[in-house]
């Protein structure tokens, strides 16, 4: 849906990547997601890096259609030759980090924090490890921007969420569906008091609505048997038990509300007020701030006015699932640390890399100081070195090469002890 509105538009290709260089002008027509008019020139022997979250791209000049392939080609202009060798990753490095400071701003004005998150387990959550090709695998691949797959009803209100993000999507064009969904739900986490996420981009989208998922990937709040329902599901992503109720503990966050899921109340004193639009019933008194808060709720069920759903319920009575359920309603941390490494593998579910590892935008961490490796490692003295010692010996009369055979002071300071300890007894 997102994308049909923005068909059959053009963009400026200098909003691409501050690395392009051009020279002569062109025009390019993207095939999808982006708008502005563009003027593209370029120089027979650019080297251009583009960061485009497109497929492939038609540059027209002249009347004449250039191809563009995904990662590595060669573009031609007019009877000018022009070989520009152009590497594209899916989401480009900077604007991603400009995506995530808008993202904070965004989350401080309408508090949509749970939705965000919502949404990219959403996205994710349609994986299937049993089919190997992309994208019908599912996954975390942008696929839940189109109509068809906001319109399944697991996803109902998610079209909130997008429409949030869809103002940053046009400013940063250079950022994939895919990767923009992974980057809001992370976001919202750690600015929700949550743990810092292990998060990697470059994401590669679909790129037609004919490759969303079928509808019924998503987990069910109230199937007959929910511990089974939930294994079923999870185990079809590749994740464990452990993951299984990590990740389920991000229901500290947020609402549900009976107009969208058909589960929770109208409204409680918690939500009635909001922050953000008010109404539905959390799982948490502050369900805007991410703690361990929700496991010690569902497992003490005392406030009528917090939800528990079926499926929250199990992580207390499956005895597996409660293990890890009982650790983190005592042990704050160890729910930080699982869950932030389940978050990270849930955001990369299914998901084609370019570049196929993936990269990170946290600034690199300072590395340790260690001492030995400033050495240069040689043991061998240099000749410089050797030919002053050399000099040092000589001067006493010796050489590196040949130990001095004799300390001739030595000899008279021992000579002279014994004399005196000799005429010392003789006189006695
Ligand atoms: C374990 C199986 C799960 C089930 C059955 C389930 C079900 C639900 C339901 C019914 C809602 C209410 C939606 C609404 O009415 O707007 C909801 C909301 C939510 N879910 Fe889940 N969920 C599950 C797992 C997860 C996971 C794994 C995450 C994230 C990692 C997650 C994050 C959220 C968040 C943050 C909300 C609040 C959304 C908002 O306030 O707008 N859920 N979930």
């Amino acid at each position: 849906m997102a994308e049909s509105l923005l068909r059959s538009t053009t963009i400026s290709i200098s909003k691409m990547s501050s690395s392009l260089c051009f020279s002569s002008s062109a025009t390019l027509l993207p095939s999808s997601s982006t708008r502005r008019p563009t003027s593209l020139s370029l120089s027979p022997t650019s080297s251009l890096k583009c960061f485009r979250p497109l497929p492939s791209l038609s540059f027209h000049q002249n009347n004449q259609i250039l191809h563009q392939g995904r990662r590595t080609s060669l573009v031609r202009v007019n009877s000018n030759v022009a070989r520009t060798a152009i590497t594209c990753f899916a989401s480009d490095p900077a604007q991603l980090k400009g995506a995530r400071e808008d993202i904070k701003e965004l989350l401080k004005s309408n508090f949509s924090h749970p939705i965000m998150v919502r949404l990219g387990w959403h996205d994710a959550g349609t994986y299937n490890k049993n089919i190997a090709e992309f994208p019908q695998r599912g996954g975390a691949n942008g696929s839940l921007r189109y109509e068809i797959e906001l319109k399944h009803a697991a996803n109902a209100g998610l079209v909130n969420a997008l429409k949030f993000l869809q103002p940053i999507k046009e400013k940063y064009s250079g950022v994939s569906y895919a990767d923009l969904f992974q980057l809001a739900s992370a976001t919202a986490i750690e600015e929700a008091g949550g743990p810092k996420i292990p998060m990697k981009y470059g994401r590669v989208d679909v790129s037609a609505p004919e490759q969303c998922p079928e509808e019924g990937r998503l987990p069910d709040a109230g199937p007959p048997s929910p511990a089974d329902h939930l294994r079923d599901v999870f185990y079809r992503m590749g994740l464990s038990d452990k993951e299984i109720v990590a990740l389920s503990g991000a229901h500290t966050l947020g609402r549900s509300r009976p107009d969208r899921s058909g589960w929770g109340k109208p409204e409680t004193k918690y939500t009635k007020h909001g922050p953000g639009a008010p109404g539905g019933q959390s799982w948490t008194a502050q369900w805007l701030k991410f703690d361990n808060s929700y496991f010690k709720d569902i497992k003490e069920r005392r406030d009528e006015d917090l939800l528990v759903l079926p499926t929250d319920a199990a992580l207390f009575d499956d005895p597996s699932f409660k293990v890890h359920a009982e650790k983190y309603a005592v042990d704050q941390d160890a729910f930080f640390k699982d869950y932030a490494e389940a978050h990270a593998k849930l955001s990369n579910l299914g998901s084609k890399f370019d570049p196929p590892e993936g990269f990170s935008i946290d600034d690199a961490v300072p590395e340790k100081f260690v001492a030995a490796k400033y050495s240069s490692g040689k043991r061998e003295l240099s000749e410089e070195m050797k030919k002053k010692i050399r000099a040092e010996y000589q001067a006493v009369g010796g050489s590196p090469d040949k130990p001095l055979t004799s300390n001739y002071f030595l000899n008279i300071i021992i000579f002279i002890a014994v004399l005196a300890i000799l005429t010392s007894l003789l006189g006695n």
